[in-house]
Formats: C-alpha cells, structure tokens, sequence
C-alpha cells in the first residue's frame, strides 16, 4: 500500500529527505500548473468520480472516489521490482540491470526521459476546453481521468529527473512545467502535442492514436536497462490502457450514431444536415492524427536510436519475442524514395529501430481500424474507414519534404495543396464540429446527438450515474 504522506508513493519517500523536500518544493508548481493549464472551468466547484491509485497491484490501483480536480492524489509509483533482472537486449545483454545512471548514458538517458515527460502536460493543455463542450458527463469524467493520469505520469518522469539526475534533472523538471502548448516561444518538444484539440472527434483521435504511441514509447523504455525507468514505465502503462479505450470507443460511438443518422436520413451520406459527422469527415480526423503520430516515432534511419539500442537504453515494444537481442548485423528492408520512385534498400537493423517500433505501432492501429470497420459492416454500410499509407503527410524522416495521397501516390506539391482538404480536415470542417458541440451536454444519462451511449458504465455503475457533480 502506498503511504498517507503528503506525495502518495510506493517507493520510501520518507527515507530520502532530500528527495522528498526536492518533489515537496516541486509540488506547490505542480498544482499551480494544473490551475492554470487544466481543465478550465472545472477547477473548484466540481467533484469527478475518478480512478485513484492506492496502489500498484491490480485491485489498489483500481480505487474510485469522486474528488475536486485539484486535490487528486498524483503520486509516485513503480511496478514491483522483477528478481535479478538482466539487460534484454544490446551490447550489454545479459549483464544485471542498472539502479544508477551510468555517468556515461547521462545525457541520453536525460533526453528520452524529459521528451516523454514533456508529452504528458502537454496533452492537458491541449485538452483543456474540452469540458466546456463535452458530449456527456460519462465522457466529461473520461476526459479528466485521461488528464489526471497524464499528470501522474509528468510526476512519474520529474521524480526519475529528481531522483537520478541531480542538478540538471531539477532544472528539467522546472522546464516541464514552463513550456507550453502550442506556445510560439516556449513550445512543447514534439510537433503533435503543439497542435490544438479543441473539439471531442479531434480528442478520440488524439486518445485512440497518439495515447498509442505513448504506448509504443513505454513498452521500449519498460526493456530500459535503467530499472527504475523500466518499472516506472511498466506501471504508466497500465493507466495508458485506459486512454486508449476511451480513444477507440470514442470513435466507435460515433460510427455508430453516424450509421444510425445514415439510415434515417435515408442512407444519405450528409449526416451533416441532420447534426452527426460524416464518415469522410471521421477519415480526414483519423488521418491526421495518424500521421502526426506517426512521425513521433522519429525518422526512419536514425543513428540516435541505434545507439539507444545499442547501450540498453530503450529496446523494442516487447523484445523477449525477438529471437536476436544483439542484433548486430542483421538488416531490415526499407522504402527509400529516389527521384519520385520507390526504391528498397537494406539498413542497419539497429538504424532502423524507429521503423521497427513504428511497424509494431502500424499493426496496434490497424487492428483498431478493423473493429471500427465490424460497425459499418453491421449496419451494412459500404463505406469502410482505412490507415493512410505511412508516407501521406509526413513532417518527419525521409518522406518530410515529399507529397503523397493517402495511397502513397506521390504528388507535386501543388496538386497536394489542392487536394489536402479531402483529406485533412478544413477550417470549415472544424467549424462545423465546434458547432455541434457548443452547447455541453451536463445532464447525467443524456448524450450529445452525434454519439451513441457507451454500452457499460464506469466501475460497474449505470450509464446514466452523475459522474461529475457540480457542488454550490
Ligand atoms: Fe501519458
Ligand atoms: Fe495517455
């Protein structure tokens, strides 16, 4: 059980006062960042029935209690430690994992934890006005428990920064609350959590394919060789689950509603007339959240990542069912793009470790794909939803600086300004969702007119629970 300290923790805080004093001066910044940066309105008057760990094992960490936002009990906490652990995979394969940073890994091993750390403010601050606007209060709740949890995760990478990197780590973990979103001078590191969501299909996609990525990011850090790194990220991921959930069930709600407004509009494709989202609209928001996550996974030949791999730093999403975990001379086949042809040619595997995360990311969400695609075949619609090709606007690695449709057809980059908005969304298509949402939907057991019910409620309870309540 985690202790009733001032920073919930499973890992004997008390017994380290630095430490403790150190994430003690941090958290008073911590809350004023929440205030500030949070969701907006929902600050002070409002109790959510949200999910709290209280501990690591699986029925601690599933404990709900309706709390005011602020006064969530973000704490520090580890998956159990695994007995004699040895490095996965690597030049060090085989050697026992480390408890300390190696003087020499400092810097990257800095960088891989700050990059992570500054996504997970970040997506707060994205989705900041997103309750002003919410569809339902089952879906207000699910919005805050997204963003509660991402929090803790900024907890759990400030306190690896405090913990394993001194003076610079503190300075990091200042820096983490002072960039923001989407912020001209100071933004956050990667591109896709600078972009805004400020309506509900946007923060599906977001949750369905970007939490995805932070998926496919912790799976390969849970290999780390640093175990707390490992056994810090093998605990966010449990919480990442969740976000994932809301993503894809999110966008399955809405097919659902869509084919439904479909057959009473008499299978007409404009929905728009009768207020739900139209499948191409659905396509384009799928697209772009797509791609920009994919080009979180860096470029596809990469000697960063060579070199992450190489010093046991951060490994494949699940590395024991390789069968090579040196991979020292093996290869792997890659589409290089030469005077507008594709061209295949072998790379060193160990280059190539964005690709291969990558690959295991594509395969996540084509799976996902296919269950939204069981919703229109149910209906007995025609129209089917698709992955665009991993080239189609690509702002990282070697596709960057080409044009391509969603087939992989390249283009002159004029023809794909003309054509973008088929398959990005428009200003217009913005709009018009921020229309639909503009009056929130607060009343318990009510749902916005462009999305289905959920099927089940939260922790067993009814759909139509009072999953926030205002207080007066
Ligand atoms: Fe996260
Ligand atoms: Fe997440």
């Amino acid at each position: 059980m985690i202790s009733a300290e001032k920073i919930p923790n499973n890992v004997n805080l008390s017994s380290n006062k630095r430490l403790q004093r150190a994430l003690e001066h941090w958290q008073p910044k911590y809350i004023q960042w929440w205030r500030d940066m949070g969701p907006q309105g929902f600050q002070d008057y409002h109790q959510v029935y949200v999910r709290t760990a209280v501990s690591v094992d699986p029925d601690g960490w599933a404990h709900f209690e309706f709390v005011k936002l602020p006064e969530y009990r973000w704490g520090i906490f580890l998956a159990d430690p695994v007995h004699d652990r040895r490095i996965g995979f690597g030049d060090f394969f085989g050697q026992p994992v480390w408890h300390e940073v190696p003087g020499e890994f400092r810097n990257q091993l800095r960088r891989l934890i700050v990059t992570q750390g500054d996504t997970e403010p970040a997506s707060v601050e994205q989705q900041r006005w997103l309750g002003q606007r919410c569809p339902s209060l089952y879906d207000l709740r699910n919005l805050f428990q997204v963003n509660v949890e991402e929090g803790r995760h900024l907890w759990a990478m400030v306190y690896l920064l405090h913990s394993y990197f001194g003076r610079d780590g503190r300075d990091e973990a200042e820096e983490l609350l002072e960039r923001q979103s989407g912020n001209r001078d100071k933004p956050r590191i990667l591109e896709a959590f600078n972009e805004p969501i400020d309506n509900w299909l946007d923060f599906f996609m977001f949750t369905m394919f970007t939490d995805r990525d932070g998926k496919s990011q912790l799976m390969s850090l849970s290999e780390s060789s640093l175990d707390p790194l490992s056994r810090t990220t093998r605990f966010m991921l449990t919480e990442e689950a969740h976000h994932m959930f809301v993503g894809e069930t999110g966008v399955a709600r809405i097919l659902e509603r869509t084919c439904q407004l479909m057959k009473q509009a008499g299978y007409s494709e404009d929905v728009r007339k009768i207020g739900g989202i139209d499948i191409p609209t659905i396509q384009k928001h799928l697209n772009q959240w797509f791609s920009l996550s994919l080009d979180l996974h860096g470029g596809e030949v990469s000697s960063n990542a060579a070199s992450y791999f190489a010093n046991g730093l951060k490994g494949r999403a699940k590395e024991e069912t390789f069968e090579d975990h040196i991979v020292k001379n093996a290869h792997y086949t890659m589409e290089f793009f030469e005077e507008g042809k594709p061209v295949a040619k072998e790379v060193l595997m160990r280059n190539a470790m964005n690709e291969v995360l990558r690959d295991w990311y594509v395969g996540d969400c084509a799976a996902g794909v296919t269950r939204w695609n069981k919703i229109l075949e149910r209906h007995g619609m025609s129209d089917r939803l698709r992955l665009p090709d991993r080239k189609f606007n690509r702002h990282i690695g070697m596709y960057s600086g080409f044009y391509f449709d969603p087939n992989g057809v390249p283009l002159a980059k004029e023809e794909f300004e003309k054509r973008k908005y088929e398959w990005l969304p428009s200003a217009a298509d913005s709009e018009y969702l921020l229309s639909i949402m503009a009056q929130p939907v607060y009343e318990p057991g009510k749902f916005a007119n462009y999305i289905a019910p959920p099927r089940r409620g939260i922790n067993q309870l009814p759909i139509d629970f009072e999953y926030v309540r205002t207080e007066s």
